[in-house]
């Protein structure tokens, strides 16, 4: 049936977020086929305009559907043992330079296939839509060859078409040197940008692409490379940059129109105003702040004051971030970043869809014309979301006008 023959839905009595804040009185909501039509207050609700609609529900907090704009939900392997090294002493970037971390989820990246890396990710995917997740950002990164990196992205792909839930891919091709080019990183970005970027967008499998700037991976100049392939392609960009120390990166990848730069613990203010005059999205993650015991707090009160839009993610991946709960992150955006439930909320919405470039759509948003995308919680106020960490507060999740509740599929 095309959708825009459907019976239209109709919620009331909710308390909204909408994307930014939360509204002051009770309100009705009115979805027709795929998209939002009317987000009206109760007292206003014209009995005859909800005469028509199906009720779906009544009471209780509705928020856009969660963005989840930064994840690494495909690989191969489990961490666990470098999980236990690091309580014995080692750090993130001792491992990472013995060959484990990244690495090692290469390694067993690579020894997928295609079908076993898609049944190992979608239990991954399915936690975070049954914590709400209707958008999400998946980044290639483990594969590091032309054809593993294909393979990854095929795989994010095919999640998007088999679940209810709008998959966005990143190539992450500049993630990790493979041991093919121990000696000769220069030689890989060349791979990067003449091999990788060109296949993946011929192929129309990515939707940006992204490097990871630092010490233990590629340099500023390296990155700039690959960000110019991009660009050539017409592909949009985003870094990992600032995460263990401050080279510049962020700055750079504003100067070429970033959606975002994330992680950003090291930013300084020059990449504040760099990620300001670019209308950058500063994308905090705070799993991996809290997996690897960082201290270096990113620069929050610097980014407010700039009006930098802050987003939130998982960044759920083996390493620094085996984390796949979103709303643990609202909570961990406000414990450790010290970030209000609102700004958390709209890191997860409205600023989460703007670092995947899709804030033009209102994604994100529940506003007239924005795609139906929505979460009705059983809680008492927005910032409940946030306080308590309380899985199966979910009472309905609708994606694209469809009401899907994850849990129920099973
Ligand atoms: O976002 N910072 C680099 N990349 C990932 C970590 C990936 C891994 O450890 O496997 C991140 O934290
Ligand atoms: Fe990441």
């Amino acid at each position: 049936m095309p959708a825009n023959s459907k019976q239209r839905l109709v919620w009331h009595d909710v308390t909204l977020f909408d994307g930014h804040d939360t509204l002051p009185e009770p309100m009705a909501v009115i979805v027709a086929g795929d998209t939002i039509e009317r987000v009206v207050p109760m007292h206003e609700l014209d009995p005859n305009e909800s005469a028509g609609c199906r009720i779906l529900g009544q009471g209780g907090v509705m928020t856009p559907g969660l963005v989840d704009c930064h994840t690494h939900l495909v690989f191969g392997g489990s961490r666990a043992d470098e999980f236990e090294r690091r309580l014995e002493g080692a750090s993130y970037e001792e491992i990472a330079r013995r060959g484990g971390g990244i690495l090692s989820t290469v390694r067993a990246t690579r020894e997928a296939s295609e079908e076993q890396l898609f049944s190992l990710a979608r239990p991954r995917l399915e936690a975070l839509l049954r914590d709400g997740v209707t958008t999400v950002e998946i980044k290639s990164g483990y594969g590091l060859s032309v054809a593993d990196e294909l393979k990854m992205l095929r795989v994010a792909r095919r999640l998007g078409e088999e679940l209810p839930v709008r998959v966005v891919t990143t190539l992450l091709g500049a993630h990790a040197l493979p041991p093919e080019y121990q000696d000769d990183s220069d030689g890989y970005i060349d791979l990067v940008c003449r091999e990788m970027i060109p296949a993946a967008a011929a192929e129309g499998l990515a939707d940006a692409v992204d490097v990871f700037c630092e010490k233990i991976a590629f340099s500023v100049a390296q990155c700039e490379r690959v960000f110019e392939a991009a660009e050539a392609h017409g592909l949009p960009i985003k870094a990992h940059a600032e995460q263990l120390s401050n080279l510049g990166g962020s700055a750079m990848a504003a100067r070429h129109g970033a959606l975002s730069a994330d992680h950003i613990e090291y930013l300084d203010e020059a990449g504040v105003n760099a990620l300001r005059e670019a209308g950058s999205v500063a994308v905090l993650l705070p799993g991996a702040f809290h997996t690897l015991r960082e201290t270096q707090l990113p620069p929050i009160a610097a980014l407010r004051e700039a009006g930098v839009p802050m987003a939130i993610a998982t960044d759920a991946n083996p390493g620094s971030s085996p984390l796949f709960m979103p709303t643990l992150m609202l909570n961990f955006a406000c414990t450790l970043f010290r970030l209000t439930p609102r700004e958390a909320l709209a890191g997860m919405t409205a600023h989460g869809a703007q670092a995947l470039g899709l804030h033009n759509r209102q994604l994100g948003r529940i506003v007239p014309g924005a795609p139906a995308d929505l979460c009705l919680w059983d809680i008492g106020s927005p910032a409940e979301l946030a306080y308590a960490v309380q899985p199966g507060r979910l009472r309905q999740r609708i994606y694209g006008g469809e009401p899907t509740h994850v849990q129920e599929q099973h």
